[in-house]
């Protein structure tokens, strides 16, 4: 069968079932040309005639999982993404936690990290902040479902257009954190040594135990629906400190959801203190 020709409703259902087991991600009807466009590729490489195969190997082959959630996944992301929430970090949050915690390690994750831009975007905004507080001392964790992206989150080299935002909107940033051979840049050890990177899916619990204090989990809600948003919340509440705080993406917000977590200001909310009698 030639997989350009139409598929039937049932094998686009079964297609957006398994995305939704493997990720939490929803996918309707409008959302088939795009899935189909990612999956179209894999079937040729693979010499496979349709999607009932396709069906039959994601049900067998485990590691097929892995290719197929890096293929689901939409994975865009930039270096300082939202301005206003890293003048947030810079202005407020650092220097107010830095004066509270002194002596403490700040626990960070980048919950949805991707390529890794937001985590080495964290761990630049902190060097900086400790040339004028030396005995600041931080952790970041970045995860992500996608193996892919935590490859190139992990080797930390960067290229194009990515490259250039963080050229244009931090130069000096670039100069002092990044090694640049030609037209990529690698991450300078200054802004790795803090720094790791893991798999892992929102929907479980965080394995190691946790006390977060800076949870970003940015743009990545809007691809569930609002179970699926509460249930990653609970999951990422448990890995935080009481009182830390959670940043989520431009387009999403928590107004309408059941969870543990006060609104600050737009984007930015504490995970609320709960007492136990
Ligand atoms: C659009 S990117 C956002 C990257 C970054 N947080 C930002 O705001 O620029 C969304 C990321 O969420 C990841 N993702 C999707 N579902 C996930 C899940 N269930 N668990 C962990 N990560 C997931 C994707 O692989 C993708 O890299």
């Amino acid at each position: 069968m030639d997989i350009d020709v139409e598929v039937d409703r049932s094998t686009q259902q079964a297609l957006f079932e398994r995305v939704r087991r493997h990720t939490g991600i929803v996918m309707t009807d409008r959302k088939w040309a795009l899935l189909h466009g990612r999956l179209r590729r894999r079937l040729q490489t693979l010499a496979l005639a349709d999607y009932r195969d396709y069906l039959a190997l994601l049900e067998g082959e485990a590691e097929e999982v892995g290719h197929f959630i890096d293929l689901v996944t939409t994975n865009e992301t930039t270096f300082f993404r939202t301005p206003r929430i890293w003048d947030y970090l810079k202005q407020s949050f650092l220097p107010e936690w830095a004066e509270k915690h002194r002596g403490s390690t700040l626990q960070v994750w980048s919950a949805a990290a991707s390529s890794g831009e937001e985590g080495y975007s964290c761990a630049m905004l902190f060097e900086e902040f400790r040339l004028t507080h030396p005995l600041f001392r931080y952790r970041i964790l970045g995860t992500d479902i996608s193996s892919q992206v935590l490859r190139d989150a992990s080797a930390g080299i960067y290229q194009g257009r990515n490259l250039e935002g963080l050229r244009r909107s931090h130069p000096a940033m670039l100069e002092r954190y990044m090694r640049m051979q030609g037209e990529r840049g690698e991450m300078a050890p200054a802004a790795r040594a803090s720094i790791s990177f893991r798999q892992h899916n929102l929907f479980k619990p965080l394995l190691e135990p946790a006390r977060m204090d800076l949870v970003l989990l940015r743009n990545v809600l809007i691809y569930f629906d609002e179970a699926g948003q509460e249930a990653v919340l609970a999951q990422v509440r448990k890995a935080m400190a009481p009182g830390g705080i959670l940043i989520i993406g431009e387009s999403e917000s928590l107004t309408r959801l059941n969870t543990g977590f006060e609104f600050m200001q737009p984007l930015v909310y504490r995970n609320r203190v709960t007492t136990h009698a």
